[in-house]
């Protein structure tokens, strides 16, 4: 399935392909029910500089060892070695991409894998278009989700590619992922945003996302759609665990709408406000958190110049992002730490 990105390469001709990484402001585990989520394009990002055209896509990487080699069209690309290489044979696999569509080059990236910080999106929605696909960005990501799936088995949602391919400098994305609607929202200058590894890393493929997934699922079989059921109806779900997960999505979806609304009006002890509920409901009803995690988001809320703190993406490890005012320092907390600025998204440029 090919979705509406169509693939138009020029066989012989140089590109360069740049695609951002993104943290999610709030709004997780949200996105695979049709929920709001409040992600942000950032000046991180992976690059595809190639020559189009050939029977085979051959690429390096600076960040992994390995050449990836791939004869068009591929087959399995759960089975593609080195594995990084996975990423790339689901995004030809979801394009159909057969002999001549072929890619011989490199890639380069600042965004840290295995963090949060949705390394994986950004190289295939790099590849999509070092590749020659066009599409609008609700189209690039569809393929690149479904790439995503195809290469790691994991049943993700929509976020993470959509943000990288459709980022506004300067703004945040709040994106409806029950319509694919986008408004960005400007993120006020007084503001910063930082992002802080816990020292847990973690692949999705391992973890209990798809677990988590399936019990939203089920409550809302029970309820209807999570984001607008019902809170009484939610409170009447016998089984426990089902319950709390349906009333983290509920719930959660409030709080986007809170936090875009504070930083539309430049609100950002509000805003904090929204994050640190948000991660006491991801660590207690969605329990997705991790001791690490819940000790490096109360070290950060009690960081001066910290408007709040939340952890970042799927959990179970990788980061906490934190909302600060521009002078405050946070290099030195966590394992490893990124001020981070909102970004624009996806680009191709022919060289
Ligand atoms: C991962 C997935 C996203 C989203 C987040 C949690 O990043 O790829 O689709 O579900 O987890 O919000």
């Amino acid at each position: 399935m090919s979705w509406f990105v169509v693939f138009a390469p020029r066989p012989g001709s140089r590109v360069r392909a740049t695609a951002p990484g993104r943290v999610n402001l709030i709004g997780d585990h949200t996105d695979y029910m049709g929920g709001l989520v409040l992600p942000m394009a950032v000046d991180l990002a992976t690059t595809v500089e190639g020559v189009q055209g050939g029977d085979r896509v051959e690429l390096t990487s600076d960040l992994a060892d390995g050449v990836v080699s791939l004869e068009l069209p591929v087959g399995d690309p759960r089975t593609v070695e080195p594995p990084w290489g996975r990423y790339v044979a689901g995004v030809v696999a979801e394009g159909d991409l057969g002999p001549g569509f072929g890619l011989t080059g490199a890639v380069t990236s600042t965004v840290p894998v295995g963090s949060g910080l949705s390394s994986s999106a950004a190289l295939e929605v790099a590849v999509l278009l070092a590749l020659g696909g066009r599409g609008e960005p609700d189209e690039v990501a569809e393929l690149c989700r479904h790439a995503e799936s195809a290469a790691t088995g994991v049943p993700c949602g929509i976020m993470d590619q959509l943000c990288s391919a459709a980022g506004v400098e300067g703004h945040a994305l709040l994106i409806d992922c029950d319509t694919l609607e986008v408004v960005p929202v400007p993120v006020p200058d007084d503001a910063a945003v930082w992002v802080v590894h816990s020292g847990q890393e973690r692949t999705l493929a391992g973890s209990e996302y798809a677990t988590r997934r399936r019990q939203c699922e089920a409550a809302a079989d029970l309820v209807g759609a999570l984001p607008d059921a019902d809170l009484a109806d939610i409170g009447s779900i016998e089984d426990p665990v089902l319950r709390s997960r349906a009333r983290h999505v509920r719930s959660e979806c409030d709080r986007v709408r809170e936090m875009a609304a504070a930083l539309a009006d430049d609100d950002l002890s509000a805003a904090g406000a929204a994050m640190l509920a948000s991660h006491a409901s991801l660590r207690d009803d969605f329990e997705v958190s991790t001791p690490l995690l819940d000790a490096l988001v109360e070290e950060l809320a009690a960081t001066s110049g910290v408007h709040g703190a939340r952890l970042t993406g799927a959990g179970f490890g990788g980061c906490a992002v934190a909302l600060t005012s521009p002078g405050t320092d946070l290099s030195t907390v966590g394992a490893r730490a990124w001020r981070v600025r909102p970004a624009e998204g996806a680009r191709l440029t022919v060289l």
